[in-house]
């Protein structure tokens, strides 16, 4: 599955919107449900202290409810459904 970083949107926001739906709940960075492997790329948070620990971080956690690409990005999320199958 693909889709492309809308401007002034989340990564969850950009994937909902081209029909690909992630996990999601909260929307603001706090209830982890959208909690994903990035396994290639760059992201920038949207807010200053998304809700993960310095450790899963460093692990490759990311939320993308709050995260904006910063270069091309490989996620792994296997709840993912590409809702134009
Ligand atoms: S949807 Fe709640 S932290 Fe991302």
């Amino acid at each position: 599955m693909r889709f492309q970083q809308g401007e002034n949107q989340s990564l969850l926001q950009s994937a909902l919107a081209q029909s690909i739906r992630l996990p999601h709940s909260c929307c603001n960075g706090t209830c982890r449900t959208c909690m994903c492997k990035l396994d290639a790329g760059a992201i920038a948070y949207q807010i200053e202290w998304p809700g993960l620990t310095r450790e899963e971080k460093e692990e490759g956690w990311i939320l993308p409810c709050v995260a904006q690409a910063e270069s091309d990005l490989v996620i792994d999320v296997p709840d993912a459904i590409d809702l134009k199958k």
